[in-house]
């Protein structure tokens, strides 16, 4: 599949079928969220691949209940850092550039996913202080997003977007 009808054919999934993901998959996504940019090349961010059970279930929970996150065999948690793009950006590397990071990274693993026949959706609704403590980190990290990751229980349509006119201006000579 080319890359613009990978990008046209992923769906967020809400739906997941009781199979694993194999090492070798799981390993070429994240071998893809590696390769995303970075602010000066510092990947202020790290990933947190969670394939335990209960783990899972607690990560539902602690996401307004979204249940079919404890179906998917995995999640990966994009955890931006915002220590590590401040030590050469400052306030804008730890208030932005790492967020940035974090979320490209997730990006990149979320397209991977769709590329090797996978389901995805992307996961912002959490609270953020109980997703720490179910992977451990300290108030210096930021969960920025859940991907669970799995293969699909369900076939959604496409979803609308805004037309390119309402959200395109162009500057021209
Ligand atoms: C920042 C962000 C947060 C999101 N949070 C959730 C979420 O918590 N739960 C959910 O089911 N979908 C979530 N989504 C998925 C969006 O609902 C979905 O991408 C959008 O409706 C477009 O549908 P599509 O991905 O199938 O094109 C989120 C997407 C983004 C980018």
């Amino acid at each position: 599949m080319d890359f613009f009808t990978l990008m046209q054919n992923r769906r967020s999934v809400r739906a997941y079928l009781p199979k694993a993901v194999d090492q070798q998959r799981l390993d070429a996504i994240l071998e893809a969220a590696n390769r995303a940019p970075s602010a000066g090349n510092l990947q202020s961010y790290e990933i947190c691949v969670v394939t335990r059970r209960s783990a899972l279930r607690d990560l539902a929970r602690a996401s307004l209940d979204q249940a079919f996150i404890a179906e998917a065999p995995l999640a990966l948690i994009f955890i931006a850092n915002p220590t590590r793009a401040a030590a050469k950006y400052g306030r804008r590397g730890s208030s932005l550039f790492s967020i940035q990071d974090a979320t490209i990274a997730c990006t990149y693993a979320q397209l991977a996913a769709t590329a090797l026949g996978l389901a995805t959706v992307w996961i912002g609704a959490f609270d953020e202080s109980t997703v720490r403590k179910i992977i451990g980190v300290t108030r210096d990290s930021v969960p920025v997003a859940i991907l669970p990751i799995g293969y699909a229980g369900e076939e959604p349509e496409a979803t609308s977007r805004r037309s390119l006119a309402a959200l395109v201006n162009y500057m021209m000579d």
